[in-house]
């Protein structure tokens, strides 16, 4: 895992083997300066040698400056080389997550794949600067700390013979803990983001329905929980530090009464002990390091994991070998084509259906809420596969077309359809890139978009805030089908796409259709039947089987369900209602 992430370091690789070689320099310098000092009590200031103490004073100076140096570089590398694989990877999630199908994204949630994107990187990018730097510095130091004191006094160095296993210890439970607490925590931290994703971008309905203490009340819920399992984490990774202190002010203590024994016996200078109570701060400041280190390597595991589950997560919905890349017409055919949806229940909520559509036909698909008309035709743009059966477009199974070349022969208004921040044009070019005003002027004509938009101060270049909430609802999806339609699509589909579009309009939309672009074949989902009543043929869904094909007059006559749906709708002659 660790070397599947590391493969993200790339061109920042010089900067991590530089950070830690600088290390050794700062390391060096910071064990040799007590080392002098010893020299500079014992042979200077005790014996009053004044050129010896400004001989080793300036040395010493030079050292820390050397030091200074070595550890502005090495922070600096580490920053560099930090930052850098946290934008790699970055680039590499938000990539990866592009290619995902809609099974992938149901799979994850969104909220998961932001807190993915952003805590998790920034928990890897901190660990890892920490790791090059310290996962360095610190056994260095505490190495060289250890040898100088056996240098110095093998007497007193061995006292830390008995310490450090002890500490060892220690942190080999912190370590075996804290994993499990951390998990969690992410975990809560997924739930948290969905909480205020899901509040913030529907705020408008949180307004509505007066739920904002509820909404609060289970915010500080979620909020709650978190702090419970960031406290259990990290009162385990506190636990090492008092403990380390008192072990290692234990071994200072021990090493002063038996120094204090040796100096008024004569066999030891009290230069040497100073300097080896610097090495034992040393070696606990070591130490601490090291467990805090280890305790936020295991805590950025938890990342790891979560990140490498998306790097690695195979897209659902791929190009066969070699696929077709011609498209031959816009005729569809669905051949015995059932559905489930992974990871509900996997409850097929299409069942066997069989429906052929030739090209430019206008199709009419009515069914009551939850009766599957949006799996079906979601089915065509290949945004999931089929469970069983197969579905073709032009006469070729979907799953045997190049992706890129199906989804733009078969333009979709999704039921749920979203406009981006930007310009009216520039939403406009999502459907064709290169398309020209009088293209898009075309398009908006077509889809009755037209007469707001000159409405508009700004007319084309007017501004549509993210998530399109400064249009009406209508005139929102006035402007996707206007979208859909710069495609020039051999297959059109409008999921729902005129609920919020007068009748009127509505009526002039699909007139236009018929004299403008009559060779494109024609998808309508809608509630109200005189949306669809002048359709070549209208599928009629019930609970995901097909329940009737046929033209209006056709299914009024034998068929039951459509019987009741009309005059239903019609007794009241208040369709919107509907
Ligand atoms: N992403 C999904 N994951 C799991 N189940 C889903 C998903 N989307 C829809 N379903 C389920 O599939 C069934 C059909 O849903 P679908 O959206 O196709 O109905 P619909 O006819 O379009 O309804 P509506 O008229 O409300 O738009 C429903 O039972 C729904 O709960
Ligand atoms: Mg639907």
């Amino acid at each position: 895992m660790v070397k599947k992430l590391m493969g993200h370091i790339g061109e920042y690789k010089k900067n991590m083997i530089l950070s830690p070689v600088f290390m050794i320099g700062e390391v060096a310098m910071d064990v040799f300066i007590p080392y002098l000092m010893a020299f500079l009590i014992n042979n200077g200031i005790q014996k009053g040698d004044y050129d010896y103490v400004i001989k080793m004073g300036v040395m010493m100076l030079v050292m820390v400056l050397i030091g200074l140096f070595c550890g502005t570089m090495s922070g600096t590398h580490a920053a560099i080389a930090s930052t850098g694989l946290a934008r790699n990877l970055r680039r590499a999630l938000f990539a990866r997550v592009q290619t995902f199908s809609f099974e992938n994204i149901d799979k994850f949630s969104s909220s998961s794949l932001i807190t993915r994107l952003t805590t998790d990187v920034n928990s890897i990018q901190n660990s890892f600067q920490m790791v090059i730097r310290s996962l360095v510095r610190a056994p260095l130091m505490m190495i060289f700390a250890l040898v100088m004191s056996f240098v110095l006094e093998p007497r007193l160095g061995s006292v830390f013979l008995i310490a450090i296993p002890i500490m060892a210890l220690v942190m080999f439970f912190v370590i075996k803990n804290a994993h499990v607490y951390f998990k969690k925590m992410f975990k809560e931290y997924d739930h948290l983001n969905n909480d205020v994703q899901e509040n913030l971008l529907n705020i408008r309905t949180v307004k509505a329905y007066v739920r904002e203490d509820r909404e609060i009340e289970k915010f500080n819920k979620v909020a709650e929980k978190l702090m419970d399992f960031s406290k259990s984490a990290e009162k385990i990774v506190i636990l090492p530090m008092p403990l380390m202190t008192v072990i290692v002010f234990g071994v200072i203590i021990i090493d002063s009464l038996l120094g204090g024994h040796f100096i008024v016996n004569g066999e030891m200078e009290i230069g040497n002990l100073t300097t080896l109570f610097t090495y034992a701060l040393q070696v606990m400041m070591s130490l601490i390091m090291i467990s805090m280190i280890l305790v936020m390597v295991v805590m950025s595991m938890a990342s790891a994991e979560r990140i490498v589950e998306v790097l690695d997560e195979k897209t659902t919905i791929e190009n066969c070998e070699n696929p077709i890349k011609e498209i031959k017409d816009g005729s569809i055919r669905f051949e015995d084509v059932s559905f489930a949806y992974k990871g509900g229940d996997d409850k097929d909520v299409l069942e066997h259906i069989n429906l052929e559509i030739a090209s430019g036909e206008t199709v009419g698909i009515l069914g009551g809420t939850g009766s599957s008309k949006s799996t079906l035709v979601q089915l065509i743009p290949r945004l999931y596969d089929v469970s069983h059966g197969a579905v073709y477009v032009g006469g070729v199974d979907v799953r045997e077309l190049d992706l890129t070349a199906l989804r733009d022969q078969v333009s979709m208004v999704l039921q749920k359809n979203e406009l981006f921040s930007g310009t009216i044009n520039s939403n406009m070019r999502w459907g064709d890139a290169n398309a020209t005003e009088e293209e898009i002027r075309h398009a908006c004509e077509l889809a009755r978009a037209d007469e707001f938009i000159d409405g508009f101060e700004l007319g084309y270049e007017s501004k549509i805030e993210q998530g399109g909430t400064n249009v009406s609802g209508g005139q929102k999806q006035r402007l996707c089908i206007a979208r859909a339609l710069l495609k020039k699509p051999k297959i059109l589909i409008l999921d729902d796409s005129t609920s919020a579009v007068d009748m009127k309009t509505d009526a002039m939309i699909r007139s236009a259709f018929a004299n403008e672009i009559p060779n494109t074949t024609k998808l309508i989902i809608a509630q109200r039947i005189s949306s669809v009543q002048d359709a070549d043929k209208i599928v009629v869904l019930d609970e995901g089987k097909i329940a009737g094909v046929g033209t209006h007059e056709e299914l009024y006559a034998g068929n039951k369900i459509y019987k009741e749906v009309y005059d239903s709708q019609m007794k009241g002659g208040d369709d919107d209602a509907a």
